[in-house]
C-alpha cells in the first residue's frame, strides 16, 4: 500500500515546474532543475522510492538538526540552551538577528543558531571537529557521506552574509572561539552530498528514536532525538512553519538544495528532492508531496 501511495504522489506532483532553484550560491544553479525524487523509509527498515532517489545533492540546511544533535550530545542540553534558544523566529533563514532580551539566536534552524551549534562541536582541531560532524551524519544515513567540494568552494567564496552572522555572534559572546572556523564548518556541513534515499534513512533514524533502522546503529540518544524533533516542529520550515504544521503536521527540515526531510515519530521518515523552490526557500514539489503523503497515509499528528 505504501509503495502504491508513494508512486501515485510522485506521479501527481511531477508536472509542477513552478519555482526556481537557488542561485545565490552560484554552484547550486548548476543542478538539474527538474530532478524529482520521493522516498519513504519506515522505522522498521522498509524503504519505498520513486523517481531520482539516488541523485546526489547538497544537504544544505537539512544539516542543521544533525549538527544541533551533535552539539547537544557533546555539551549537554543545558550548556547548549545557554547559547541557542528554541523559539520559532518567524523570520527568514538568513536573518541577521539575535533575541533582544537574551542576546541568543532564536533557534538552531536559522543560520545564526546553526553557526552557533557548529561552534560547539567537540574535537582537538578544526579537522577533527568536522570529521566528527561528517561521521555523525553518516551514522544517521548508514553510509559514508562526503563533501561536495565544488559547492563548498562556491559558498565559501560568496558567503559574506553568514560571515557577518558569525562575527555578530562572536561580538555578543554567543561564540567564544574563532568565528571564521565555525562559519567554515557550517559551509562544509551544508555541502555534504546526500541522496533522497539517504535523507529518508536519516529521517527514519529520527523516527526510530535515534537508531538507524537499516544498520541498527544508534546515532543519537532517544532523549536528544525528542529534543531535535521538537525544534524541527516549531522552527524547521522558517517563516512557513505555521502553514506547514497545519497542512502537513510533522516535524520537518528543508534545504535550499531542494531537499525536505519529514518525520512521523515512531513510524516513518520521508524525503523529497526537487530543486525548484518557493519564496520561503522550500522545495515546491517537496511541500506538495509531503502534504499529499501526510493526507493519504494519515500522518498528520500535530
Ligand atoms: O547558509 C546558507 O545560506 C546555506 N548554506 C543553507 C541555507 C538553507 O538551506 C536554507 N534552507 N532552506
Amino acid at each position: 500500500m505504501v509503495a502504491r501511495i508513494v508512486a501515485d504522489v510522485y506521479a501527481e506532483c511531477l508536472a509542477d515546474r513552478s519555482g526556481e532553484p537557488a542561485d545565490y550560491i552560484p554552484e547550486l544553479a548548476a543542478v538539474q532543475a527538474d530532478s524529482f525524487g520521493l522516498c519513504v523509509a519506515t522505522a522498521d527498515g522498509r524503504v519505498y522510492g520513486a523517481g531520482d532517489v539516488q541523485a546526489p545533492f547538497t544537504i544544505q540546511s537539512i544539516s542543521k538538526p544533525f549538527t544541533y544533535a551533535l552539539a547537544l550530545a557533546d555539551r549537554g542540553p543545558a550548556a547548549v540552551a545557554e547559547r541557542i534558544d528554541v523559539e520559532p523566529s518567524g523570520e527568514a533563514f538568513n536573518e541577521i538577528s539575535l533575541d533582544p532580551v537574551t542576546a541568543r539566536p532564536r533557534n538552531p534552524m536559522i543560520n545564526a543558531g546553526a553557526i552557533s551549534a557548529a561552534a560547539l562541536i567537540g574535537g582537538r582541531d578544526a579537522a577533527e571537529k568536522f570529521e566528527r560532524v561528517r561521521r555523525c551524519y553518516s551514522r544517521f544515513a548508514g553510509r559514508e557521506l562526503r563533501v561536495n567540494e565544488a559547492v563548498y568552494a562556491s559558498e565559501a567564496r560568496t558567503g559574506y552574509r553568514n560571515r557577518a552572522i558569525g562575527y555578530m555572534l562572536r561580538s555578543f559572546g554567543v561564540i567564544d572561539s574563532d568565528p571564521d572556523e565555525a562559519v567554515d564548518r557550517y559551509f562544509r556541513q551544508c555541502s555534504i552530498d546526500v541522496t533522497c534515499h539517504d535523507l529518508a534513512v536519516m529521517a527514519a533514524t529520527l523516527a526510530n528514536n535515534g537508531v538507524n533502522p537499516l544498520t541498527r546503529e544508534r546515532a543519537l540518544s532517544s532523549t536528544l532525538t525528542e529534543q531535535v524533533l521538537s525544534v524541527m516542529t516549531t522552527c524547521g520550515m522558517y517563516d512557513a512553519a505555521g502553514e506547514w504544521v497545519s497542512t502537513v503536521g510533522m516535524p520537518a527540515k528543508s534545504g535550499v538544495g531542494g531537499g525536505i526531510l519529514a518525520v512521523l515519530p515512531g513510524q516513518i521518515g520521508i524525503a523529497v528532492y526537487s530543486p525548484r523552490l518557493d519564496r520561503h526557500g522550500n522545495s515546491v514539489r517537496g511541500v506538495a508531496a509531503c502534504r499529499e503523503l501526510s493526507r493519504r497515509l494519515e500522518l498528520h499528528f500535530l
